[in-house]
């Protein structure tokens, strides 16, 4: 259901089949989360949601309503990302055969890697703002009170921030991307994200040594605005390129 998600943002079949889904498992999340809420005010234990539940500010609680948006808030904006950017990392390297060489010659690039697929392939390539005032960009003016969709891919290839924005660079630094947004509501899974990432990917470089596209099966991209990665990612696992050190 998660995965499927990211297509509601399109407008064709499957994307109707993801909404109603969702609509259906929605309740079910419900009333599953309320009883555990239930059981964590119940009897403390050492993890998230009794830190939820048990969380005051000046005296005030969340509400079962807000606990449970919180929590369908990390598991799709925890879940998704990072699997995309997982998928995204695979892609790059397969396309870019000459940087992977470079990092498996030079492991501690690995999180300098990471940065760079987050740039050239944001698992997020947009998210909504609403003005709070008017706004200056470029000479036009943003009138309070708009919703604007700021488009972060777009940004991480602004060739006014990044030389040769469109190249694939693992070694890129400095790299300003905002694949995790900016400013107050910037991703709060940010080092989670990066951690996993590093873990799964020197995981997998040092077991495959060797991974191509299925020549004969194309990857596909996941039909959706916001979320980008693919759907479809066939690979071959192959003997593996000669490089001077190994991941
Ligand atoms: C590669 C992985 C990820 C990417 C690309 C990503 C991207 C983003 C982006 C673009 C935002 C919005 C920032 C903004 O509006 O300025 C965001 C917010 C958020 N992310 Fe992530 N995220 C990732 C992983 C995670 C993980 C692993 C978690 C938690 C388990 C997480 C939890 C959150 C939360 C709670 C927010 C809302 C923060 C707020 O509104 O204050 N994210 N993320």
């Amino acid at each position: 259901m998660i995965l499927k998600l990211a297509n509601t943002f399109t407008r064709d079949e499957e994307a109707g089949r993801a909404v109603a889904e969702y609509r259906a498992v929605t309740p079910e999340m419900r009333d599953f989360l309320f009883a555990l809420i239930a059981q964590r005010g119940a009897a403390h234990q050492d993890d998230l949601l009794t830190r939820l539940v048990e969380a005051e500010v000046d005296g005030d609680r969340l509400t079962q309503e807000e606990i449970l948006g919180f929590v369908q808030l990390l598991l799709v904006g925890g879940q998704e990302t990072t699997a995309n950017l997982l998928n995204n990392a695979v892609l790059c390297f397969i396309e870019n055969p000459a940087q992977l060489d470079r990092l498996r010659a030079a492991p501690e690039l690995l999180p300098s890697a990471i940065e760079e697929v987050l740039r050239y392939r944001s698992p997020i390539q947009w998210m909504p703002r609403a003005t709070r005032r008017d706004v200056e960009v470029h000479g036009g003016v943003i009138p309070a009170g708009k919703l604007v969709l700021p488009m972060v891919g777009s940004a991480n290839r602004d060739p006014n921030q990044f030389a040769d924005a469109g190249r694939f660079d693992i070694t890129r630094d400095p790299n300003p991307h905002i694949a995790f947004g900016h400013g107050t509501h910037s991703c709060l899974g940010a080092p989670l994200a990066r951690l996993e990432a590093r873990i799964a990917l020197a995981d997998f470089l040092e077991r495959v040594k060797g991974f191509e596209l299925a020549s004969d099966e194309p990857w596909e991209p996941r039909k959706a605005l916001q979320v980008h990665g693919p759907s479809r990612l066939p690979i071959r696992f192959t003997p593996g390129r000669r490089v001077t050190a190994s991941l």
